[in-house]
């Protein structure tokens, strides 16, 4: 059977996976990673925390395990993240106000730079938005307010000139408060002349609340921006047990994300964020859920698996 990147090759798009270093003893997954996905995403080795521990000093070895295995398997990276408030160390929290540009555009310049080559396209900021659409508090916005982001994309473009440069967030599937800030700023940075080339939206949904009819719409708004658009980190989480209905629920979602990337030009693929079920981020996180990936426990392709299959 074809793998799921080649079903989407058919149409011009790929299919991506995170991938996690600490599974690479396990040959089911990496059998299944290698196989399906023509596109890998770090899903912890290339933030900041892992990166550059403390101030100045670099650790690209868990990175780098993941640009091996992609070029061992003719897959492409997406680089996840350069700037975000989450798994931001403690030493740039702790920093004066005065000395938190300088820290960040000399993180993207050594990040992005020792990458530079191996990346197709990076996240360089994370999550700048609130629900509401207002930008959100962090160290960064703090210390350089909006402008952190202009800094940060200009800092990518000169380490990593041949990158996407993307900006990415969690629900800005439909169109709403917050993913019409995204689209506002992306609107503001090209009249501004600052490189963006792209938009990433997670994608983590839950079959309790709907899932977003208008994500095409979405998408299309951004791609006549000028930006590519991409589904980054899918995942359709339940709360838990899993029954008959709400697989069939999480497939139909799933295929709908299919269909939405595959009626829009510029989005260029999907991500799924991570598999089999026991590798998921979501039942860390969300008390009560989970099931949310298209394999289960024991490498069994799901409902879900199938649905992504006929979609294409
Ligand atoms: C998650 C990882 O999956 C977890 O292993 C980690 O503990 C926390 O981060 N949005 C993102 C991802 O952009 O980086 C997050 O990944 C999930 C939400």
């Amino acid at each position: 059977a074809d793998s799921l990147n080649q079903l989407a090759q058919a149409h011009g798009k790929f299919m991506g996976s995170a991938a996690a270093t600490a599974h690479f003893s396990d040959s089911q997954y990496t059998e299944i990673l290698g196989r399906e996905f023509g596109q890998i995403t770090a899903e912890n080795e290339m933030k900041w925390d892992t990166t550059e521990p403390s101030r100045g000093q670099f650790n690209f070895g868990p990175g780098d395990q993941i640009v091996d295995f992609a070029q061992q398997n003719g897959q492409s990276v997406r680089g996840h993240t350069l700037v975000w408030h989450s798994q931001l160390p403690d030493w740039v929290s702790n920093l004066p106000s005065s000395e938190v540009r300088g820290a960040m555009e000399n993180h993207v310049t050594e990040v992005a730079g020792h990458y530079a080559g191996d990346i197709y396209a990076w996240d360089v900021v994370n999550e700048p938005f609130n629900e509401d659409g207002t930008f959100r508090t962090s160290p960064l916005y703090n210390a350089m307010g909006s402008d952190f982001v202009a800094h940060a994309l200009r800092a990518a473009k000169a380490a990593d000139p041949n990158a996407k440069l993307c900006l990415n967030d969690y629900n800005i599937e439909g169109i709403n408060a917050k993913s019409t800030a995204m689209y506002n700023l992306v609107r503001d940075l090209k009249a501004d002349g600052v490189p963006i080339d792209c938009v990433g939206i997670q994608g983590h949904l839950a079959i309790q609340y709907g899932f977003p009819s208008d994500l095409r719409q979405n998408m299309q708004r951004f791609a006549d921006l000028g930006v590519d658009v991409a589904i980054t980190e899918l995942d359709v989480r339940m709360q838990l047990p899993v029954d008959s209905q709400k697989e069939a629920t999480q497939s139909q979602y799933y295929a709908n994300v299919i269909d939405a990337c595959l009626a829009v030009d510029r989005c260029v693929g999907v991500t799924v964020w991570g598999f089999p079920d026991k590798y998921s981020w979501v039942p860390d996180v969300f008390d009560g859920e989970g099931s949310a990936t298209l394999w289960n426990d024991s490498y069994q392709p799901k409902p879900a698996y199938n649905a992504v299959v006929e979609a294409f």
